[in-house]
């Protein structure tokens, strides 16, 4: 088990930078989840901490050791993929034990690795068989058995629940995170899905476009996003944005929006951007709840959508689009008209330029740079 440091890490292909310059401390132990959207540049990263995609700048260290200029076999890391890379025509147990055997270790000593691997991933009755034979749980599970009998110093995974049903992604999830309580190893779990990463993280790396957006817990990134674009990708339905500007007047303060409505926003004015400034209002839509005519967002109702245990309401308000989650079931319908307020305690406000997080107090928030 070990650290993992990355120090202004590059990656170029030919004149395309794709990663541009990553610092990242991760602790022995920690679980992290690299998480963003599709080509942004997760696997790339992932692929140069194991060794399979050289290094164009910075310096990559493992447990303290410079990791650049050393072969993938011989950084002791191991790696899972989306797509299991099995051996097809090998038993469940010869996969498990094939990286033991390539390396010489002694059979009784393999043999009790694979034991120990199979009781803990619950494989145990299906040794004998071959992938084929297996769903595609099950064959993750080997993925994982091999990687264990390493006892190799970092896992990475590679979104290795990607191929799974949704069912089985939550099972799956939970007991990686179980593996993760047991074996205590240094982990990066690469994700494009925000869930798993809020669900499965110690602390999340939000990448965009090769650049980290926020470093910190899932409920750092929750409830204080530092810009925009982090605000938009955690969550979901998303949180709401409404643009807009402040106004301050006789100790009250409000957001003017649309053809010159205002809605009241009332925090404490220390927490306001200063009066005048243009804004990005955000809230989410738990914190989206109705309220007296005259008072917040007048709305229209424009769909309904409820899991039995969650109902959100799609509404617009001059339009501006704004979701609100109800735990209680409403007695309101498509087209209805109805007034929405945001908790004055969870606004978040963000410069309309920059897209950066504009309230100063932010206790726990943390950025990777
Ligand atoms: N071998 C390569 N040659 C050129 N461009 C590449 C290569 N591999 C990845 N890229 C580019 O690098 C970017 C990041 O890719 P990747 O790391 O696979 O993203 P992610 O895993 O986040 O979906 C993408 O724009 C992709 O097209
Ligand atoms: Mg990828």
């Amino acid at each position: 088990m070990s650290s993992v440091t990355l120090s202004n890490i590059k990656k170029s292909y030919g004149d395309v930078s794709v990663i541009q310059g990553i610092d990242l401390a991760i602790n022995n132990g920690e679980f992290i989840v690299l998480v963003g959207p599709s080509g942004c540049g997760k696997s790339t990263l992932l692929r140069m901490i194991a060794g399979l995609e050289s290094i164009s700048g910075g310096t990559l260290s493992i447990g303290g050791d410079p990791m650049n200029d050393v072969h993938a076999r011989d950084r002791d890391i191991a790696m899972v993929f989306q797509s299991y890379a099995l051996y097809p025509h090998m038993s469940v147990r010869d996969n498990i034990a094939f990286a033991l055997k390539m390396r010489g270790v002694d059979p009784a000593r393999i043999e009790r690795e694979v034991a120990n691997a199979a009781e803990i991933l619950s494989l145990g009755h299906l040794l004998d068989r071959l992938p084929r034979e297996l769903s595609g749980g099950q064959r993750q599970r080997v993925a994982m058995g091999r990687a264990i009998v390493r006892h190799p110093k970092v896992f990475l995974f590679d979104e290795p629940l990607s191929n799974l049903d949704a069912k089985l992604r939550v099972q799956m999830r939970v007991e990686i995170r179980e593996l993760h309580q047991r074996l205590q190893a240094t982990s990066v779990f690469v994700t494009h899905d925000q869930v798993e990463a809020m669900t499965m993280a110690d602390r999340i790396v939000l990448l965009n476009d090769g650049v980290i957006q926020q470093f910190g817990t899932p409920l750092e990134l929750y409830d204080y996003p530092c810009n925009r674009f982090v605000a938009a990708f955690i969550g979901s339905p998303g949180m709401n944005f409404v643009d807009g500007t402040i106004e301050h007047e006789e100790g009250i303060a409000a957001l003017s929006y649309g053809d010159g409505r205002r809605i009241e926003l009332n925090p404490e004015m220390a927490r306001l951007p200063a009066a005048g400034q243009a804004v990005t209002l955000g809230f989410r839509p738990e914190h989206l709840q109705p309220c007296a005519k005259g008072q917040g967002f007048e709305t229209l109702i424009t769909s309904i959508e409820t899991t039995g245990f969650e109902n959100y309401l799609y509404c617009e308000a001059q339009g501006v689009r704004m979701c609100a989650l109800q735990f209680e079931r409403l007695d309101c319908r498509v087209g209805d008209s109805i007034h929405l307020r945001p908790a004055a305690d969870k606004l978040h406000f963000f410069d309309q330029v920059t897209g950066l997080r504009l309230e100063s107090e932010a206790p726990l928030m943390r950025t990777a740079s």
